[in-house]
């Protein structure tokens, strides 16, 4: 299975930090942001990675990354978003790279302490569809929430100001190929963006959506309170983190 990083997106929540470089490039503790989904995929066993960027400083990721070698990854690819069209639209870009394939997706500002190689093996034998990681936050507001029915998701809400429950959706996502013609089925929310939750709503309506929730912790790092606290979790040692000397020798974990 290939890989997919969303660092998207112009980070306008991070100003004036995001006015000199792309968020996903600013520090989480010893290492830039972009490090962690791709070690996220590369403990997960997946080593061909597409990253998908946009903005001015795009440009950044090349001097940073150069061809991921140095990182352990196998085939780096890169490509451009115009605008900030959503999460959704930037994963359109990823069709051609998915040869037909299914595909890993990780939102470049997602962090997580344990391995999703389970989940990814687990994803590998079901037929099709789509699976999501759930995740239990204090503020789900922030995020896409899943309605439960028991066990089952009965729907995914974007950022509800009443939470149905406290079962964030994270942004780590696992697609079959179908995601490029339903995401072409999209209108653009309220916020003019195609999102992502709307894509795991169309999987859901056909019955075809799986999940499973995260152990280990899980943060975005998308505002000021929730990059600090990447930083501090990640600080404090996270079990998917390489001691901190090593890591900025070598940049991102050997796989494990
Ligand atoms: O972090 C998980 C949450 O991410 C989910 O629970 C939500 O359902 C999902 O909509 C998303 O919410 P956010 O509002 O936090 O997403 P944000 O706009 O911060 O974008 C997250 C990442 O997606 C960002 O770091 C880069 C990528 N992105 C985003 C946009 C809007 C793009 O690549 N292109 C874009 O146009």
């Amino acid at each position: 299975m290939k890989g997919v990083i969303l660092a998207g997106g112009l980070g306008t929540r991070l100003r004036p930090l995001t006015l000199v470089t792309n968020k996903h490039l600013l520090p989480v503790y010893d290492r830039p942001m972009i490090y962690y989904p791709i070690q996220c995929l590369l403990n997960a066993g997946i080593k061909e990675i597409l990253i998908v960027t946009g903005g001015e400083h795009a440009g950044d990721f090349l001097k940073l990354l150069r061809n991921g070698k140095h990182l352990g990854v196998k085939e780096l690819a890169y490509t451009y978003q115009e605008g900030e069209g959503g999460i959704a639209d930037a994963l359109k870009l990823a069709e051609d790279f998915a040869e037909g394939g299914k595909i890993a997706v990780v939102l470049g500002d997602n962090i997580i302490e344990n391995n999703i190689r389970r989940a990814v093996a687990d994803f590998f034998s079901q037929p099709a569809g789509a699976k999501v990681l759930l995740k239990e936050v204090d503020d789900p507001q922030r995020f896409g929430v899943a309605r439960m029915e028991g066990s089952r998701i009965v729907e995914i809400i974007e950022k509800p100001k009443a939470p149905p429950s406290n079962l964030a959706v994270t942004g780590l996502y696992l697609y079959d190929n179908d995601v490029f013609e339903i995401a072409r089925t999209l209108k653009p929310s309220g916020r003019g963006e195609l999102e992502i939750t709307d894509v795991n709503n169309a999987y859901l309506q056909k019955g075809a959506l799986t999940h499973d929730v995260l152990d280990g912790w899980w943060t975005d790092a998308g505002t000021f309170e929730s990059l600090f606290r990447a930083s501090k979790l990640v600080a404090e040692g996270g079990a998917n983190h390489l001691e901190p000397g090593k890591a900025r020798q070598e940049g991102v974990a050997a796989s494990r």
